[in-house]
């Protein structure tokens, strides 16, 4: 069961319509209360435990997860009626080789929102994109992106805990899996 939910969020950073694909992942807050939002799961390494999501460095959760870098990740694909509870911690990479590979991977599509000329959730007088006049209605170029690469972060997070909740009219099956200190992973059954 822990293979097959790994291989679920491999094929869900992978296939746009897995229902893997946008999770909400959640911090703590600043002034210690909830804060979630919905991301695209944007790459999954099982050997080490890792889920990836991107970001505005500017964005207000990279200063929560500078302070605790604790998340939950809530995953739902509604065809199969199954949910997985993640636990993790985070690690922001703005610079370095992982944040540079990163961006590597991301096409122009995905890099236009780093061309945001204010920060993300900063408050303005009227409505507004927050994208630069000329991108307004298109994709940038490859070199147009570019300028974007400043604003961009990687946010890995290593997963420490695995709540799996399948739902079923015959009646629901609910496990928990923890990853120990030794890398080691342990499981049981609990009630849904
Ligand atoms: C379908 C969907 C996908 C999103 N993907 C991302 C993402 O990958 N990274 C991200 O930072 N925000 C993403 N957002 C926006 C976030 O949900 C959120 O509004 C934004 O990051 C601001 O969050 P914050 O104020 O907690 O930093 C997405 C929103 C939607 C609706």
């Amino acid at each position: 069961m822990l293979a097959s939910a790994w291989s679920d969020l491999v094929r869900g950073a992978v296939d746009r319509r897995h229902g893997f694909h946008v999770p909400v992942v959640a911090s703590i807050g600043l002034d210690g209360a909830p804060s979630a939002r919905t991301v695209v799961l944007r790459r999954v390494l099982p050997e080490s435990c890792e889920l990836h999501f991107h970001t505005d460095l500017r964005g207000p959760k990279v200063a929560e997860l500078a302070r605790d870098p604790r998340v939950s990740w809530t995953f739902y694909d509604a065809g199969r009626k199954l949910q997985l509870r993640v636990a993790a911690v985070a690690e922001v990479h703005a610079t370095g080789a992982r944040a540079d590979e990163a961006w590597a991977r991301s096409a122009p599509s995905s890099r236009r929102c780093y061309l945001a000329p204010a920060a993300p959730g900063a408050q303005c007088d009227a409505v507004s994109p927050n994208l630069p006049e000329a991108l307004r209605m298109r994709v940038p170029t490859v070199e147009e992106s570019l300028a974007g690469r400043v604003n961009f972060a990687l946010v890995a997070t290593r997963v420490t805990a695995i709540d799996w909740l399948h739902l079923a009219s015959e009646g629901h099956e609910r496990a928990r899996f923890e990853r120990g200190a030794d890398g080691l992973w342990s499981g049981c059954w609990c009630e849904p």
